[in-house]
């Protein structure tokens, strides 16, 4: 009897853990709630010009793997400086190939919330 119920318990125990581990979260690809924000400010005022599939060209550079790169950039700047430059003065630096013809005045249009937001967006794209 003993046996017969340390079995059904140590069956009962395994399939606890299996159970456990199928509730366990699986790392998700969706934004937090800030950059999920983000995206919407980007896709209102920038995906005119940027796409963010690779070597994509609409009017802009395309951004993907914008956050990775933006390290390097300018020697002493982080990514998220970088990113906020070239969104509030685009003309600080001009990336090779392209004109300076981003639209500068996006410190009037954006507010301190969605510019918050769009830059969490924007790194993400590493
Ligand atoms: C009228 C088209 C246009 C719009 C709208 C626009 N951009 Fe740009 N953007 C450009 C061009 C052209 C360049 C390349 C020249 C330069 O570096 O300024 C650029 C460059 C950039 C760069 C630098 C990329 C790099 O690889 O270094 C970033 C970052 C950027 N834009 C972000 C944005 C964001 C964010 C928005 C929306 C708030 C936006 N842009 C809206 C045209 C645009």
């Amino acid at each position: 009897m003993r046996k017969i119920f340390s079995f059904v318990f140590g069956l009962a125990l395994l399939s606890l853990a299996a159970c456990s581990n199928a509730a366990e979260p699986s790392p998700t690809p969706t934004l937090d709630p800030l950059a999920a924000q983000g995206q919407k400010v980007f896709n209102a005022h920038c995906a005119t010009c940027h796409a963010l599939v690779p070597e994509t060209i609409i009017i802009g550079p395309s951004l993907y793997g914008l956050a990775t790169r933006a390290e390097a950039r300018v020697p002493g700047q982080s990514a998220e400086e970088y990113i906020q430059l070239s969104i509030l003065r685009p003309g600080d630096y001009v990336v090779e190939g392209f004109s300076n013809i981003m639209i500068a005045n996006f410190a009037k249009q954006l507010t301190n919330e969605e510019m918050n937001a769009l830059i969490a967006f924007l790194m993400t794209l590493k």
